[in-house]
This record gives structure tokens, sequence and C-alpha cells, in this order.
């Protein structure tokens, strides 16, 4: 498929390779600096584009910034094809993106994110850590293949989306509607906790959107503790801690 990814960071830049490897046409757009970009897209082995030019001939659009910058792109979206599926992997961290008052106070990430570029998007690729998505894919049928949630409004977008996940090495498991995407938001069971996709259905349901916030704050305050950065190992074990119903909890 032709794809245009807007931000070559941890998790952009994961999914290009993934992508650009399994035969996909890839360009990459970031904020940085035409240097940055050009550098960076030569290292993810993909064409560099330009604001304007990552929006045209291409069949899905994937936004990987971080949530405070989602509403700079609002204009460049507006103008995107409604052919277009728009993807997007982001998660709302406080520490980082600061006080968004809808989503202080509630709102599901990916509703805000589709009403804020006002258009519909696809939730997908947000719910697995960048090394999980760079070292933990396998082959489609291999054993305890890792599963990442996909969730919106549209059915053959997900279908579409899934399709890409598989081909990124995962299982994509269908999590519902756009407003049910909380079920893999930070600070829930089917969070970076690297499940199967029995596992990740059983997750998706046991979720409490009410423990959501607290349980992702907690973890970022323990991870401050550390004296060195947490390890990938070390991350997901307290991820699957966190919910003693995860069968890989104990
Ligand atoms: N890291 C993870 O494990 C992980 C896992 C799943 C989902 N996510 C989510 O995915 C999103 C991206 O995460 P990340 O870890 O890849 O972040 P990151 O490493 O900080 O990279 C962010 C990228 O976004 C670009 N960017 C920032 N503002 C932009 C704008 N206004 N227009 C275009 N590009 C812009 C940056 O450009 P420059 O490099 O040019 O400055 C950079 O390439 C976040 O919402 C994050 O929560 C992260």
């Amino acid at each position: 498929m032709k794809i245009g990814i807007i931000g070559t960071g941890a998790i952009g830049g994961i999914i290009t390779k993934k992508l650009a490897v399994t035969g996909h046409e890839v360009k990459v757009y970031s904020s940085g600096g035409q240097q940055k970009l050009e550098e960076r897209a030569r290292e993810l082995g993909v064409i560099p584009s330009t604001k304007d030019q990552i929006i045209v001939d291409v069949e899905v659009l994937i936004v990987s910034i971080p949530t405070i910058a989602i509403p700079e792109l609002s204009d460049l979206i507006a103008k995107v094809s409604d052919k277009v599926i728009v993807i997007d992997t982001s998660n709302y961290y406080p520490f980082r993106d600061g006080d968004i008052e809808d989503l202080k106070n509630g709102k599901v990430e990916s509703v805000w994110v589709s009403e804020t570029l006002d258009r519909p998007v696809i939730k997908a690729f947000n719910n697995l850590l960048a090394h999980s998505l760079e070292y933990g894919g396998k082959p489609q049928g291999a054993k305890d293949r890792i599963a990442m949630a996909v969730s919106g409004d549209d059915a053959e977008a997900k279908r579409i989306v899934s399709a890409l996940v598989n081909d990124a090495g995962f299982d994509a498991v269908d999590a519902g509607t756009l407003a049910n995407s909380w079920r893999h938001q930070p600070g829930t069971p089917a969070y970076c906790t690297e499940l199967a996709v029995a596992e990740l259905k059983q997750a998706l349901a046991d979720g409490e959107k009410q423990e959501a916030a607290h349980l992702r704050d907690y973890v970022i305050g323990k991870f401050i503790k550390f004296s060195t950065p947490p390890t990938h190992e070390e991350v997901v074990v307290l991820n699957r801690s966190l919910f003693p119903k995860n069968p890989k909890a104990h």
C-alpha cells in the first residue's frame, strides 16, 4: 500500500521499517527540519517527504507524534482525502503532554484525536512498546505471537489496518469502536503487556476505565524512582503485575 507516516521517532520509525520491508511504499515526514528528516529517512530506508506532500497519493496516513502536538496537524489533515485511512498511535501522558482538559476529564484519547483532526481515525500501534514492536514480531501462525488492539468505527478500514499489523509481525484484535478504545489506553490490562490473542481479548474485557489514569501515573511514578532506566522486561513485568487476573501477572 502507499503509506505516509508523520513522526519518525521511536514508534513512527519502527512502523516505517516494518512496513517498508514487507513491500509497502512508505514515505515519512516529521517537524524537526529537512536535514534531520533526510538523515532519518535514509536510516529507515524510505523516502523523506514534505508537510504538503506527505498526505498526497497515499492510501493510509499514520500519525505517530506526541498527543500535545496533534492539534498542530489539524490544518494539514483537513486537506486529506476522505478515502485515506488515518491511524492514530498516540497515548496521552500528562508528564509529557501537559494538561489537556478533555483528556484529564476522561474523554477517550482517540475520540479526542478524531475530534481535534475533525475526521475518523483508527487507533492502532499504541498498545505495544517500541521495543516489542521492533523485536517482538513473529510470522503469522507462530506460537505465542503477540497481539495488538485495533479500534475504530469503520469495519473495512479496521480490516486494512489489521492486515498492516499482521505485516508488522503481530496478530490484530478488533477492540471495537473508537469510543471503546480506552480499553487499550495506558493504565489498562491491554496496554504494553505483550499478550497473545486470547489473553488480549480477556484483558480488553477486564479494563476499568475509572482506574486507568491512576494506574498510568502510578507506573510512571515507579519508573521515575528507578536509579537507571528500567529495562524493557521490567516495564512489561510491572505493567502485567498491576492486573492480578492477567494470566501472565504471576
Ligand atoms: N514509544 C513507545 O513505546 C510508544 C508505544 C506506542 C505508542 N506510542 C505513542 O506514539 C506517539 C509517538 O511516540 P514516539 O515514542 O515515537 O515519540 P518520539 O520518539 O518522541 O517521536 C515523536 C516524533 O513526532 C515528530 N513530531 C512532533 N511534533 C510534530 C508535528 N507537529 N508534526 C510532525 N511531526 C512531529 C517528531 O519529529 P522530530 O523528530 O523531527 O522532532 C518525532 O519524529 C506518542 O503519542 C506515543 O505516546 C509510543
